[in-house]
């Protein structure tokens, strides 16, 4: 197991290029299933979730070829419905090949997914999806198996008590595109992601309706067929290094990725004083940590404000003087950086779902342990920050969904370097 040393103090200066989504290039190793044809997908970022998922697919049958860097040619000829147990219980994301493999094949047998460190994650809206559409589903030990003697279009409303599902709307509506009739879901999921599978799905031959609002018709076809698509940039991998950029009181460009897929934080740190220069594909922030007035976040589906970049937030609200509040209504337990923060010297609570942030103290070097992707992410930012050095324990975490993350951060002036423990 490797760990990660910082040393803090460093203002971040340079061009930062992101890297293709992690989040669309899962959902699109598992659409990869829909057809018997070849398939390549461009800008897939070189991640340990999406080498796990490739592994998941080879244990399917799929033939796989990573073309160069970043581009994989993917023909899923011949494949069977039970992948690799072991694999996919070590996988979230892999429940979205449900839906493409009860398109493809009318079966799927997948170990219902447990708890999770980001809170309990149930699979509910997904089957009532699947179901809407014909199939049958029996848990039977632990796993989920689903028929389907021929999906049928239908109509179906996909919300619960915490809104739209994103992985939930992707594997309807891949299971959708090989039904026979028309799919009406409301209540979608609008995320970016969401609507680049949608483009790769409509390359791939699916007739889809409402690309990028809540609700999406599809009219099922027999067959699709192989497509050529270039994945959008990760929005979550540019936030953070937006985050750094003004925690460090740096001076960076970010670059290559959709800058209106991060609306909701660019309408917070704007308010809040953030000097920045803002184009279509390209963020130039500029020194301007003095200026930061507190802010006031609450976490929700797109086009709301991500949940997904709320930890490293907490690193930003450390900074800025007085109080900043951070609620969570995606994933209403996912604070398992608070503890870690406070022992770099945030002065952090929680109420309920809300994190208060007591800002302004400067922070001081010490051990902490990562728990999931962005709470690592948060970790590294405060690490930049504190006074000494701070070792990241456990970083597994971040290789699961930030590409060189560590080279970036070098080039942009950071001290740090990986070691194993
Ligand atoms: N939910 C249900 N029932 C369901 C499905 C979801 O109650 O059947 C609840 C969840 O418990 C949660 C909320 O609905 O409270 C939203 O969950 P969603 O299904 O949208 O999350 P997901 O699809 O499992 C994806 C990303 C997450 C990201 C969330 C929210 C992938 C592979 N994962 O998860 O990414 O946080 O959407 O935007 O796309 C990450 O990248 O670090 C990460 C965790």
């Amino acid at each position: 197991m490797d760990k990660v040393l910082i040393q803090g103090g460093t203002s971040l200066e340079g061009t930062v290029r992101v890297s293709g989504a992690k989040n669309a290039s899962l959902l699109m190793l598992a659409a990869v299933l829909l057809t018997d044809e070849p398939c390549i997908l461009r800008n897939v970022p070189n991640l340990r979730d999406v080498h796990f998922f490739i592994s998941l697919l080879q244990g399917l049958g799929v033939e796989v070829e990573l073309l160069s860097p970043n581009i994989w040619r993917i023909q899923a000829k011949k494949i069977h419905a039970n992948p690799p147990y072991d694999l996919v219980r070590q996988m979230r994301a892999s429940v979205c090949l449900m839906g493409p493999l009860l398109g493809r094949l009318g079966q799927a047998a997948l170990p219902l997914p447990g708890g999770c460190v980001i809170g309990n994650r149930p699979i509910d809206l997904h089957l009532h999806g699947l179901k809407k559409l014909g199939c049958t589903v029996e848990l039977k030990n632990g796993i989920v198996h689903i028929h389907a003697q021929q999906l049928k279009g239908n109509h179906i409303f996909l919300g619960g008590r915490f809104g739209s599902t994103v992985t939930g709307t992707a594997n309807i509506l891949m299971a959708a595109t090989l039904s026979s009739g028309i799919t009406r879901i409301e209540n979608t999921a609008c995320e970016p992601e969401i609507v680049d599978l949608c483009h790769l799905l409509t390359c791939m031959g699916a007739r889809i309706e409402g690309i990028g609002s809540p609700q999406l018709t599809i009219y099922g076809q027999q067959k699709l067929h192989g497509a050529d698509h270039t994945l959008i940039g990760d929005r979550i991998e540019a936030g953070t290094f937006l985050i750094a950029s003004l925690v460090t009181n740096g001076h960076l460009i970010i670059d290559q990725f959709h800058t209106q897929h991060l609306r909701a934080l660019l309408h917070v740190l704007e308010n809040s004083g953030a000097k920045m220069n803002i184009t279509a594909n390209q963020i130039e922030v500029f020194p301007c940590l003095n200026q930061l007035t507190p802010f006031e976040i609450t976490t929700l589906p797109y086009p709301g404000f991500p949940t997904d970049l709320q930890a490293q937030m907490c690193v930003l609200a450390a900074c800025i003087p007085d109080l900043s509040l951070l609620t969570e209504r995606v994933y209403p337990q996912r604070f398992m950086h608070v503890a870690e923060l406070q022992r770099l010297g945030v002065r952090i609570t929680l109420e309920g779902s809300t994190a208060i942030v007591q800002g302004g103290q400067r922070l001081s070097g010490a051990d902490v342990m990562a728990s999931d992707l962005r709470a690592s992410a948060a970790l590294y930012l405060a690490g930049l920050i504190a006074r000494g050095e701070t070792q990241v324990h456990r970083i597994y975490h971040l290789d699961r969904g930030y590409e060189n993350f560590e080279q970036k951060l070098q080039a942009l002036g950071a001290k740090l370097y990986r070691t194993a423990e």
